[in-house]
């Protein structure tokens, strides 16, 4: 994900630190090179060490260091960086770099870098919401910095609301963002992933082995690639995915209400999720009792939410799957057209690697003009991205007019 991106992490001091140990590792874990920073203070919560050891480079604490460096370290590393994080950015770190203040190693290489400065807060309540920090936040966001808003919670001095790091792993995902190249601006996406659930009683039910993987890793690309983005999902075990409003449904019916009230605000509508096709006929309010009799239980259609999208959907772009255990190409192209789609990922999920729960799939992408592109085993983010280059094609030529 960041393979080949040189990161500077400016930590500046607060109990927060030890959270920007985790950032490290989850930074270097994604493939990037991570240089550190520290402020004096940030040395008083934990040593250059850590993070030495962990980034396998020196960390940068002195402006003039002239006996350890053949270059100017400040100007070499702003250079260097893809990207600068600030994390944790207390409140005097940040009202330092929105005076243009630069008086130690951190703050001067802020301002020599032309990189994007992503800036993570961490601070006392009071402080985080005192107009004279809100002014400088709001000044550097107009000078295009980038911020992770802190979380609320119980901080560490006793008082409770927003001014808590944020969580590593979203520091990480909006870093990801900031250096995906944003071709999705101004598209809202309503993606669809995992199974459906349809209850026999409030015991059992009729469903399939989605996970929700595919469809949340569109969702997330999409995310990071600039569009805006509604994810409704099946019962599934992944976490909500951050900055993407997610809308948990259970049954078909369900997903069919909350898809079909969000067509309207969707330029582009991905249908990964697996729909049961049929739902019991009627629902037992209690739990039913087993005896030494077989037992047959009705089952009537639930609707295709796909092939309604199909008929309402005008100038949004939509797209399908399939999941097949044979006759992959026949069984797409009857539903690339009997629903209406413009492109149609099909999956043989009998293939080792494709489909279900796995991180890898292998799909074969149909196209209304008849071309079939193989995409082979890989990673299910990776292949969430090509559909989206796909898309991004699609969205260029309807604009122009083409077909
Ligand atoms: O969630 P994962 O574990 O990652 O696995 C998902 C997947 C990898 C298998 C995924 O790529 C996939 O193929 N999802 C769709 C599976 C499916 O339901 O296929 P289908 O052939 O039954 O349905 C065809 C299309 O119609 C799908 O877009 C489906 O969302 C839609 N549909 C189906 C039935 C129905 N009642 N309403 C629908 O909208």
């Amino acid at each position: 994900m960041l393979s080949g991106k040189q990161i500077v992490l400016g930590v500046s001091g607060g109990i927060a630190v030890y959270k920007a140990v985790e950032l490290v590792r989850l930074l270097t874990k994604a493939g990037a090179d991570v240089h550190v920073i520290m402020t004096r203070s940030a040395m008083e919560f934990v040593t250059p060490l850590t993070f030495q050891t962990l980034t396998s480079n020196p960390v940068h604490t002195e402006l003039f260091n002239l006996i350890a460096e053949r270059e100017i370290g400040h100007i070499a590393l702003a250079d260097r960086a893809d990207l600068f994080i600030v994390a944790p950015a207390t409140a005097n770190v940040i009202g330092k770099i929105a005076g243009g203040i630069a008086d130690d190693m951190l703050t001067t290489t802020i301002m020599a870098t032309k990189a994007p400065v992503l800036i993570a807060p961490a601070m006392n309540v009071n402080m985080y919401t005192n107009s004279l920090y809100r002014e400088n936040e709001e000044k550097l966001r107009c000078h295009g910095y980038l911020f992770v808003a802190p979380a609320k919670g119980m901080l560490a001095c006793g008082w409770e609301g927003e001014g808590k790091l944020q969580a590593p792993e979203v520091i990480l995902e909006e870093a990801i963002c900031a250096l995906t190249h944003r071709d999705l601006t101004g598209e809202r996406f309503l993606v669809t992933a995992g199974p459906t659930l349809e209850e026999i009683d409030p015991v059992r039910y009729v469903s399939n082995h989605s996970s929700g993987k595919m469809g949340y890793a569109i969702a997330r690309a999409a995310r990071r690639r600039g569009a805006e983005v509604v994810l409704v999902a099946g019962p599934t075990c992944l976490d909500d995915p951050w900055g993407i409003e997610t809308v948990r449904v259970t049954s078909a019916l369900e997903m069919r209400d909350a898809v079909l009230a969000r067509v309207p605000g969707s330029t582009v509508i991905v249908k990964a999720a697996a729909v049961a096709d049929y739902r019991p006929k009627a629902r037992a309010t209690g739990k039913i009792k087993k005896s030494t009799e077989a037992m047959t239980i009705d089952l009537e259609r639930n609707p295709d939410i796909l092939s309604e999208i199909g008929t309402v959907k005008g100038d949004r772009t939509l797209v399908g799957f399939a999941a097949e255990t044979g006759e992959l190409v026949e069984n797409a192209r009857k539903k690339l057209t009997g629903k209406n789609v413009d492109l149609l990922v099909a999956n043989d999920i009998s293939l080792e690697g494709a489909g279900f729960h796995g991180d890898t799939n292998i799909a074969k992408l149909l196209h209304r003009d008849g071309r079939i592109e193989d995409l082979p085993l890989m990673g299910k983010e990776r292949m969430a991205n090509i559909i989206l280059d796909r898309i991004v094609d699609l969205r260029k030529r309807g604009m122009r007019g083409e077909e």
